[in-house]
């Protein structure tokens, strides 16, 4: 199939191809999503063969106004309508009891739906011209990283979606936060750019899945499904070093110097004698979390084989950041004494 790059003033056709059943990249905040419309069955069973996604692991649903939500679910929740009045649109999900109306190749059975309202303007402008919610996972093969730029998603998607819609690069550079209102207590199943303290100035205390930081026991069943997968992978060894600053550049500068390169901060870089890939200052989560995804790919693209990277903090943003990297390095850290 031939894909077309459309530019926002190609917004309509884009709408026009969701309208009749096709696939359209479209940018978002957070990465950019692969999106077909969500009641049309045929279509959202082509997002899974265009990406090679397992049919277990369910979708989001990406509204375009806070009204389309009632479509979607079969009750809100005091809480959601709390968190939604925060932060949509914006990089937040919220799965909630589904309608009947969702088919289930999007909720891949369950019987719950995840929600968005994306805060990119090219992507609300798309949901409201194409007159339906769109369904959409992140627009990378299965297996690699998400997409925040247009080049990453042609790399991966030529050839197997009708379009894909230009809007530059995305803004958080991490998916979204994912959070459960369906159960007991609010749940947060996959960390992002609306951090746990953000959430809970707004709704109390949360729990959090145990899946967010640490590896699945044999046979533990995973509350969000995308969890249970090695997720985010690049194709070299990544390894994560816990230690101060010293010890860092210090293990990094005595390895195998053919094969090793380093994702660090920008403040080891100069002190670094292997290829670095910088995620940002070590002090801005923000930053790291916008180029984690792009230095995951450039690590690839310079044949590294094993990539020695920091260890981010946990707070705020920076537990989206240590999500995704801990994933990337199939949870393997080495502890510098
Ligand atoms: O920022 C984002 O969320 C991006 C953009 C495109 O919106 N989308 C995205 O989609 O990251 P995806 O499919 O790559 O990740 C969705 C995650 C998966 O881990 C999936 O298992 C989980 O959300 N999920 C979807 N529906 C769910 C449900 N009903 N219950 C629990 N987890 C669900
Ligand atoms: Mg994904």
């Amino acid at each position: 199939m031939e894909t077309k790059i459309l530019s926002e003033k190609d917004a309509a056709v884009a709408a026009q191809i969701i309208r009749d059943g096709g696939l359209v990249v479209m940018p978002t905040e957070t990465v950019y999503g692969l999106g077909a419309d969500a009641f049309n069955k045929r279509a959202v069973a082509n997002i899974f063969k265009a990406k090679g996604r397992p049919m277990d692991n369910p979708l989001i649903v990406h509204i375009g106004k806070i009204e389309d939500l009632k479509r979607l679910v079969s009750e809100i929740p005091e809480k959601a309508i709390s968190l939604a009045k925060a932060f949509w649109p914006g990089p937040l999900t919220m799965v909630l009891p589904k309608s009947d109306d969702v088919p289930d190749e999007v909720s891949a059975g369950l019987d719950t739906v995840a929600v968005r309202y994306p805060s990119h303007p090219l992507a609300e402008t798309l949901i409201l011209l194409s007159g339906t919610q769109i369904a959409a996972p992140s627009a990378n093969l299965s297996g690699s990283p998400s997409p925040t730029e247009l080049g990453h998603v042609i790399k991966d998607l030529n050839g197997r979606v009708d379009a894909i819609l230009d809007g530059g690069s995305c803004e958080v550079g991490l998916e979204s936060t994912v959070i459960s209102l369906a159960g007991d207590k609010p749940r947060l199943l996959r960390p992002g750019g609306v951090t746990v303290e953000e959430i809970e100035g707004v709704i109390g205390k949360i729990e959090i899945d145990p899946a967010v930081t640490d590896k699945l026991k044999e046979g533990e069943r995973a509350a969000s499904p995308g969890m249970k997968y090695k997720h985010y992978a690049p194709k070299a060894r990544v390894i994560i070093l816990k230690g101060s600053d010293e010890q860092y550049i210090r293990y990094v500068n005595s390895a195998d110097q053919s094969k090793v390169g380093a994702i660090c901060y920008d403040e080891d870089a100069e002190r670094l004698n292997v290829p670095f890939f910088s995620l940002g200052p070590k002090n801005d989560a923000a930053a790291q979390a916008k180029n984690l995804f792009s230095v995951l790919r450039s690590v690839d693209d310079a044949g590294i084989e094993i990539a020695y990277a920091r260890c981010p903090s946990i707070n705020g943003v920076g537990l989206a950041v240590y999500n995704r990297l801990i994933r990337a390095a199939g949870f393997e850290v080495t502890r510098l004494a």
